[in-house]
């Protein structure tokens, strides 16, 4: 595989304001949900990233984009990246979060999800949802007329991709054409990775062990969509494969939230899979090394791989603020409202 040199990132050609792809997402997505990263076209996911990198670039000119908007985030898992980058996303642009610890009390117990839906849209302008299952949102979304956003689910981590796609887009100066490596389990985050590397035509690799492999339907459907983008997904069973030649090597916590009571079953299952220099060593030398976080060192990651000068993880957390911000936008059309834009 032809490695990738680090490179500066291209100014779009256009100005963010006279972007088809920017414009043409305002348009369409003000309102709705993200749910998944295939609700997505490629437009709209390369608008994210140039919005994204504007609003990273010139934070000042949205300081009251979302002037008095209010979003509630209800949470049933621990969270700080999203968290923290939702609340501080929202503030910086002149909204109010309001956050809902729900880790006590899964939503659709004390009452219907249906129910929860037609209150919040009465008081909120967002909604922004951390589950167990990814239904919980999709049926939040059926009943509610103000945007529903997915902050992780047992299926999805859209927002986490965006901001990893964001990180690689820094780094590399574009996705197309990335030699994108995933390994690990075949989770959330691997789901909404294969799909954003799909709509932004890079080549990914995936490997995990065989019962831990990603859900057949989110395969068919990121092959579906890297097809229509000139990109690649591979999957396979063998790590030191998959690594061979990459340009980024990405990994994630062998037991996600949810699944603490298959520790001890997995970890001899996962070993093989641990990113380490040995496996690093397989990468292009100009490769880096991602992660969503929070990591357990030692397991799925060494510290030698995660300190060393070529991990991009903090530079990941960073970006979950930006692309989110720029996600908020989007949503509840504060893109047009930017004094710029008028
Ligand atoms: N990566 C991520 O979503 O982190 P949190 O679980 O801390 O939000
Ligand atoms: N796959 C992990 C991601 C945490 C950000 C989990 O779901 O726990």
């Amino acid at each position: 595989m032809a490695s990738r040199t680090i490179m500066e990132r291209k100014e779009p050609a256009l100005s963010i304001e006279k972007d088809p792809d920017v414009l043409g997402a305002a348009t369409r997505m003000a309102g709705e949900d993200l749910c998944s990263i295939a609700d997505l076209s490629s437009g709209e996911v390369r608008a994210l990233m140039k919005l994204g990198h504007d609003v990273k670039r010139n934070p000042r000119e949205y300081s009251h984009a979302l002037d008095a908007r209010q979003m509630v985030l209800m949470f049933e898992k621990a969270s700080l990246r999203t968290r923290l980058a939702f609340e501080a996303g929202i503030n910086t642009m002149g909204g109010n979060a309001i956050f809902v610890d729900q880790t006590n009390s899964p939503l659709g117990e004390r009452e219907t999800i249906a129910d929860v839906a037609r209150n919040l849209e009465r008081w909120v302008d967002v909604i922004v949802l951390r589950t167990y299952a990814h239904d919980t949102i999709t049926e939040m979304a059926a009943n509610s007329r103000v945007p529903v956003v997915n902050a992780l689910s047992d299926v999805e981590h859209p927002c986490q991709a965006l901001a990893d796609f964001m990180t690689l887009e820094e780094h590399f100066g574009s996705a197309v054409g990335l030699n994108f490596t995933y390994v690990g389990d075949g989770n959330n985050v691997c789901h909404s990775l294969m799909l954003t590397g799909a709509q932004l035509g890079a080549n990914v690799t995936v490997a995990t062990p065989r019962a831990y492999s990603p859900k057949a339907e989110i395969v068919a459907a990121a092959r579906e969509i890297a097809g229509r983008n000139h990109g690649e997904l591979r999957l396979m069973q063998d790590a030191r494969a998959a690594v061979e030649g990459a340009d980024a090597v990405y990994t994630d916590v062998c037991v996600s939230m949810g699944f603490e009571h298959e520790s001890t079953k997995r970890a001899p299952i996962f070993r093989p899979y641990q990113v380490n220099e040995t496996l690093m060593s397989k990468a292009s030398p100009t490769a880096v090394f991602m992660h969503c976080l929070p990591a357990r060192r030692g397991e799925e990651v060494t510290d030698a791989v995660i300190d060393s000068p070529q991990s991009i993880v903090f530079d990941q957390a960073e970006n979950r603020l930006h692309v989110q911000k720029a996600l908020l936008l989007l949503l509840l059309g504060g893109f047009v409202n930017v004094e710029k834009f008028q």
